[in-house]
């Protein structure tokens, strides 16, 4: 039987950098994953470029059902304490958009950082090994692996949500939470593609054309591109708003966002021997044109469409009203929404108040931050928390 002073489920971003934080304060630490290599979906994150933070991050970005509880942990390590850890690696990076920042290169680089820090704090890292049973007995847990058993003090959830089942994402953290008398906020699918219902096939026409939008769901809104898809709508801006729908939601989409009010009207004045449909083109990529045209019934020149029917067309632009039946799953979404519910947690520790010793960390909380970079920031922090009380 391996001692240890603390196990380390998940080589994700979470566990990686949390392992490392520790290791490096002279813990004894092992970190054990299933998959046959660690940080896969750090790899596959921004492209190939991972977007590993954004200089935006604050509580307000995050979905919880505590929207208090990132709080604590997200302002003792920021975006500026990681791009520095980065910078000290020679890594090359640059800002997107959005405070979005982007290895220059490669997601492989943050890998090859982790695994650099880890081995600085001496981490003894197991791939490839599955975890057959984990139990807490005299004050110490004890994991099962492939043919071995190692225990320690402490053990720290770090294997995410089950967003993209065939990278080995899996709901593990919830089944070990629950062992252990943590509850789990309902996992939903988030920053995922919205499917629409077949009386919506005009759109599904529209499949690779893509606009800039404000789309909003009660009280959130996000101005980005959307994208439609041969099953419904996706782009940034569905992403970012899918997080906040729920089934049965109407997602109210604004076409050519910044007009002023009444400019069908002021352009009929100006150019009344134009159609709609040439003035939307103008702005728009002309199938959705077309296609927006189409719905609004509005044909001929401006000149000779009322007023009242203007600004109708112009309203309905405005509030263009959606109502996804449903999303692309688990199998598509980047992020897991819901997970282990942070009332049972310490914000400052992420140690669980229930159970001594047991952490959890990353994605496999109930924090899910916005698209662009949140969600790495997310999981270097709780991991920094953590690894800093363990
Ligand atoms: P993560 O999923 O990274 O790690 C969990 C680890 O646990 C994995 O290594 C897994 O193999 C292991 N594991 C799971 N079950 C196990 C079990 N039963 N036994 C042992 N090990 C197990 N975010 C962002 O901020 N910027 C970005 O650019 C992107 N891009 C992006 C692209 C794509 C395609 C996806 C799917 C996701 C993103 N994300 C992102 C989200 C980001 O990847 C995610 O939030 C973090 O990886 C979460 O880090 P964790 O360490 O919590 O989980």
């Amino acid at each position: 039987m391996s001692q240890y002073d603390a196990i380390v489920l998940g080589a994700g971003a979470a566990g990686l950098f949390c392992a490392a934080t520790a290791g490096q304060r002279g813990k004894r630490i092992l970190l054990l994953d299933h998959a046959d290599r660690p940080g896969k979906k750090i790899l596959i994150s921004g492209g190939g470029r991972c977007n590993f933070t954004n200089l935006h991050t604050a509580p307000d970005r995050y979905l919880s059902q505590n929207p208090h509880f990132a709080k604590s942990a997200l302002s003792r390590y920021t975006p500026a304490d990681f791009l520095a850890l980065v910078e000290s690696y020679g890594i090359a990076w640059h800002e997107k958009t959005l405070g979005q920042l982007f290895c220059d290169e490669s997601a492989k680089q943050i890998v090859a950082m982790l695994l650099d820090e880890c081995a600085r704090g001496s981490v003894d890292l197991q791939c490839g090994e599955a975890i057959r049973a984990v139990d807490h007995a005299d004050g110490l847990y004890r994991v099962s692996y492939g043919d071995h058993t190692a225990q320690a003090p402490a053990l720290v959830i770090a294997t995410g949500g089950p967003s993209i089942p065939k990278m080995g994402a899996s709901g593990f953290a919830y089944d070990l939470a629950r062992q252990f008398g943590l509850k789990v906020v309902q996992p939903r699918p988030a920053l995922v593609p919205l499917t629409l219902p077949a009386g919506d096939a005009l759109f599904r026409d529209l499949s690779g054309v893509s606009t800039e939008v404000i789309v909003r769901c009660g009280k959130a809104a996000f101005r980005e591109a959307a994208l439609f898809t041969h099953r419904g709508l996706s782009g940034p801006a569905i992403l970012q708003i899918s997080s906040y729908w729920q089934r049965g939601d109407t997602i109210t989409t604004q076409f050519l966002p910044g007009r002023e009010e009444g400019w069908l009207k002021t352009l009929k004045r100006e150019r009344p021997k134009t159609g709609l449909r040439k003035v939307l083109s103008e702005s728009l990529p002309d199938r959705l044109a077309e296609a927006l045209c189409e719905r609004l019934g509005l044909t001929g020149d401006l000149g000779n469409l009322p007023d009242k029917a203007l600004a109708a067309a112009e309203a309905k632009l405005a509030r263009w009203p959606f109502v996804p039946d449903g999303s692309e799953g688990f199998a598509k979404a980047e992020v897991t929404a819901g997970g282990i519910d942070t009332s049972g947690l310490s914000s400052k520790t992420m140690e669980a108040r229930k159970a001594p010793g047991l952490y959890a960390i990353g994605e496999a909380v109930d924090v899910t931050g916005w698209l662009g970079g949140y969600n790495f920031q997310w999981a270097w922090a709780s991991a920094r928390a953590a690894g800093l009380a363990l």
